[in-house]
């Protein structure tokens, strides 16, 4: 066992429903095989387990390992693709990179850079948008495996509007999904995600198929896009009869409490009754929605009707895998949003990254926080001696102030290590 010593910050309880941010200046969490048994003050631990290893993470922050809720892995390369809205950077940039991942060679070199981004930016458990070719989902299951990243993943289909090579049909959608569910769904921590990429680019015989795929492997996710830009909204009410986008979705069983809807920003109320109704979740993409002048996310809206609401990078539309960077961008948004935007503090926003993210993932049981029976997915934030974030660390006035400085100022280069179910996966410094 491991009595591992720090200041260690979470939100078991939920802030936008009266939970407060839990600080301990000096914490012990006792870890034994990935397992946090025990957290209490550090000296008080100490003394109940005087002969255990202690590894004292001295300085900086001890947070929970963050959680993505949409971020795409054939995107890796495709980071920084600016000055276009949605549709002419998915046929500029996006899909003309993901056609590369047809190569085998290719798609394990970018599993391999898309897996590492996730560490070092901190992030222990991702729902992640796949590829359009089942040998490269299957190389991206296979690294995560590797690395023991909690990953939900599965094929993304299309059958119209991207670019043939990027095109399946119903049936081999079905076959192809459920030949990768059998080899990954619930091996170690990967689950699988049907995953049609937009109504847009999918006719209702697909659809159905991803209903049925989805019937089929017991326990199965389901992700997609929705309601992200107003041209695209308004092309798909034009290529389904005029019906809302979410019921393009909802009329094929494919919103439910395993499902997960990428953007959401331009919403009507109906349907944030039915996500809710559904028990269904949102993935909040604020760097992207605002890379891509998608608009304002309607946090509020969201909160107001009760829907599940997490945070995504949603790369490479997004501007990077840093989930301390989607915070930031998601307060900038709702401050933006002046009275018709939430109020949010630096707990709502580490909830939204970490025990939000667990929740809309079903995964609260082991992850999000790092309370006693939880796995250890930690990471320790210890900013280098002398950068701006190493100072204001220094002089936070409170714990929510000192969070508030990581969120302003945190990047994945001030990450020291990050830990996946108790193994560390990166490390800046050998931890002593
Ligand atoms: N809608 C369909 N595909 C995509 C994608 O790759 N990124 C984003 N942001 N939206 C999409
Ligand atoms: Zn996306």
């Amino acid at each position: 066992m491991t009595i591992y010593r720090g200041t260690v910050l979470d939100t078991p309880v939920d802030p936008f429903t009266g939970g407060t941010l839990r600080a301990d200046a000096d914490a012990g969490l006792l870890v034994r095989d990935g397992t946090i048994e025990a957290r209490g003050g550090f000296a008080e631990l100490r003394a109940r387990h005087p002969g255990e290893e202690v590894v004292y993470l001295r300085g900086g922050l001890v947070l929970p390992g963050f959680v993505d809720t949409h971020v795409h892995f054939p995107q890796v390369r495709a980071i920084g693709g600016l000055g276009m809205p949605l549709l002419d950077w998915l046929s500029r940039c996006a899909l003309p990179e993901e056609a590369r991942l047809a190569d085998g060679g290719y798609a394990r070199a970018v599993a391999a850079e898309f897996v590492s981004g996730l560490v070092q930016a901190g992030t222990t458990t991702a729902l992640v948008f796949g590829a359009h070719f089942a040998s490269a989902v299957d190389a991206l299951f296979a690294e995560a495996a590797r690395t023991g990243l909690r990953i939900t993943s599965g094929l993304v289909v299309s059958d119209r509007l991207l670019r043939d090579e990027l095109h399946t049909t119903p049936q081999r959608a079905y076959d192809e999904g459920l030949a990768l569910a059998r080899r990954w769904h619930g091996v170690g921590a990967s689950r699988y995600a049907v995953i049609p990429r937009f109504s847009l680019s999918c006719g209702d015989p697909l659809l159905q198929s991803c209903g049925s795929l989805l019937t089929d492997v017991e326990g199965a996710w389901f992700t997609s896009h929705v309601n992200e830009n107003v041209r695209e909204i308004a092309a798909v009410a034009e290529l389904f009869d005029g019906r809302r986008y979410l019921d393009t979705y909802d009329r094929h069983g494919l919103i439910g409490r395993r499902s997960v809807l990428a953007h959401n920003v331009h919403p009507s109320d109906d349907e944030l009754a039915c996500l809710a109704s559904r028990g269904a979740s949102v993935a909040h993409c604020p760097t992207s929605n605002a890379a891509l002048g998608s608009g304002l996310f309607p946090l509020a809206r969201h909160l107001a009707h009760g829907v599940r609401v997490a945070l995504g990078s949603d790369v490479g539309a997004g501007t990077g895998f840093c989930l301390l960077k989607e915070g930031l961008q998601a307060y900038f948004v709702q401050q933006l949003l002046g009275d018709d935007g939430a109020r949010l503090t630096s707990t709502h926003l580490l909830h939204l990254a970490t025990a939000a993210g667990a929740d809309v993932l079903g995964l609260r049981d082991r992850t999000g926080d790092l309370g006693a029976g939880r796995r250890f997915d930690a990471v320790w934030l210890r900013p280098s001696a002398g950068t701006a974030l190493d100072v204001a660390l220094r002089h936070a006035a409170d714990p929510e102030d000192a969070l508030a400085k990581a969120f302003v100022l945190g990047s994945p280069a001030d990450i020291d290590t990050v830990w996946v179910d108790g193994r560390p996966c990166r490390s800046r410094n050998p931890v002593a």
